[in-house]
């Protein structure tokens, strides 16, 4: 794990220096983060960022097999990378990281031939080397590293922030769910978490650093600790980075069998943490909810919520939803209408059920037409949609407090999210520099609201 970087600093850091790199990212957050970690590490080797694809000498992939059409996204994209005309260096070097890498390792190249590098989820600080080596090599080897085992948490690898007021802060890594449908525990490896006290001052140095806004990372984030301490620390945690004095804290992602009544109390009681809450439940039925493995009931999801409510109650709930899970029912998915109405989620992210081969769900046989499944995913959209809006009403006349990201692409805006994780837009003040608000917390009377966001007018200073 150490030896990687400093090798870079020497053997390979010589092959890379000056090499232009680009960085495609699909996937969650954690795979942004992996990105960013990438990016530093090609960074302290020399290698110089550029913003597309054609002019990179090193151009790397970091991939996402969570539903198909993450898959077939990455080939058209690496299969675009033949017909691109040669970098100035004379040989591009294409690498694919993160989890198609992981999961196929060097089977890649029966579909992606022009691949030279498959570095795993574990293997982000092999890059360097074996990026060298495919410079050096006469074109046509294919360097694989996709080992998982026996290798911990890679936190001494440097990484390149995109944005100088939000971190991402990786405390776990792996799964141990094995939710029926989800090939994330098969190619992130199990549950490891990263010390408490790494974990502490790496936020205390972005702290000082002059981030804003910390979010925790890891695939199931509320039993952080378990593996380590033999009990899980996350309620610990959110309020040790709460006296770290950063101004907001997000996590993500949260499975509802282990969220605590501690964890929740920890929340209520660190002002840092943002008034939100990302709780997937995947189905409102619990004959569903147990074919895939989730280990709750609509009855246990439902008490957890009112849990959640009686200390935080006007917290914004988002949620995960998959519909057309094999075997789901009208009633099934009824089921699923009724608890997101119940519920009253601010949000959610709506996923037609995708087949992972692999999976236990993958040999559930299936006979729902594709119709029924499109027509219970407009449904779902509709609903979810109209209970955004309802939930945004409720902030129209009141000042919501926004940390503001830049310019909306559309509009002469500045854009950013409240505390809720609304996206909040609103002009500039006549007196003042955008860029000078980039990063700042600011006050927004909301005037116009939307579904999928609010519109406002900054008041009181910046700070
Ligand atoms: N660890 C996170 C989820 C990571 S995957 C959690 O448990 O909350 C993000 C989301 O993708 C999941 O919540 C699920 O809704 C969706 N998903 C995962 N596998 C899927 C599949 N095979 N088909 C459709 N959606 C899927
Ligand atoms: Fe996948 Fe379930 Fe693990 Fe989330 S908790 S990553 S959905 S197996
Ligand atoms: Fe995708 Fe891997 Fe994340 S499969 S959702 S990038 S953990």
């Amino acid at each position: 794990m150490a030896s990687a970087p400093l090798l870079a600093q020497h053997g390979e850091a010589a092959a890379l220096k000056g090499r232009t790199y680009f960085v495609r990212t699909f996937g969650c957050q954690m795979n942004l983060h992996d990105a960013e970690r990438v990016s530093g590490l090609l960074d302290s080797c020399g290698c110089l960022p550029v913003s597309t694809p054609e002019e990179a000498d090193l151009v790397v992939f970091m991939t996402c097999c969570v539903r198909e059409k993450a898959d077939t996204r990455l080939y058209g994209q690496v299969s675009s990378m033949v017909s691109a005309p040669e970098p100035p260096c004379g040989r591009r070097v294409v690498a694919i990281g993160g989890c198609i890498a992981q999961r196929d390792g060097e089977r890649i190249r029966e579909s992606m031939p022009n691949v030279d590098v498959v570095f795993g989820t574990s293997a982000i600080a092999s890059l360097p080397a074996m990026a060298a080596q495919a410079f050096s090599a006469d074109a046509g080897g294919l360097a694989v590293d996709t080992i998982e085992q026996g290798r911990g948490f890679a936190t001494d690898l440097p990484s390149r922030r995109e944005l100088s007021y939000h971190a991402w802060v990786p405390i776990m890594t792996g799964c141990n769910n094995f939710c029926t449908y989800c090939i994330v525990p098969y190619v992130r490896g199990r549950e490891r978490s990263r010390g408490m006290e790494d974990v502490l001052s790496e936020c205390e140095r972005l702290v000082s650093d002059g981030v804003r806004e910390i979010c925790l990372l890891g695939q199931n984030v509320n039993s952080y600790g378990r593996d380590l301490y033999g009990d899980t620390r996350f309620a610990e945690l959110l309020r040790r980075v709460g006296q770290t004095g950063v101004d907001r804290i997000r996590f993500t992602s949260s499975h509802p069998k282990d969220l605590s009544h501690e964890t929740i109390l920890a929340m209520a009681e660190t002002p840092a943490v943002c008034d939100q809450l990302h709780l997937a439940v995947q189905s409102g039925s619990t004959r569903i909810l147990k074919a895939m493995n989730r280990r709750y009931g609509r009855d246990d999801y439902l008490s957890l919520v009112d849990d959640v409510r009686a200390v935080m109650p006007g917290i914004a709930l988002s949620t995960d939803i998959i519909v057309g899970f094999p075997g789901e029912g009208e009633q099934d998915f009824e089921d699923t209408l009724s608890l997101v109405r119940e519920v009253g989620f601010a949000s959610a992210f709506t996923f037609k059920y995708s087949r992972r081969a692999g999976t236990p769900a993958a040999g559930i046989a299936d006979d729902t037409p594709e119709s029924v499944i499109d027509d219970r995913y407009e449904r779902l959209a509709d609903l979810v949609q109209d209970l955004s809006r309802a939930h945004n009403e409720l902030s129209r006349g009141r000042l919501v407090e926004v940390l503001v990201e830049g310019r909306s692409r559309k509009e002469d805006m500045l854009v950013g999210h409240s505390t809720q994780n609304q996206t909040v837009h609103f002009p500039c003040p006549t007196d003042m520099a955008w860029e000078d608000l980039v990063g700042k917390l600011v006050c927004v009377r909301v005037g116009e609201v939307r579904s999928w966001y609010l519109r406002g007018e900054m008041e009181g200073e910046p700070r």
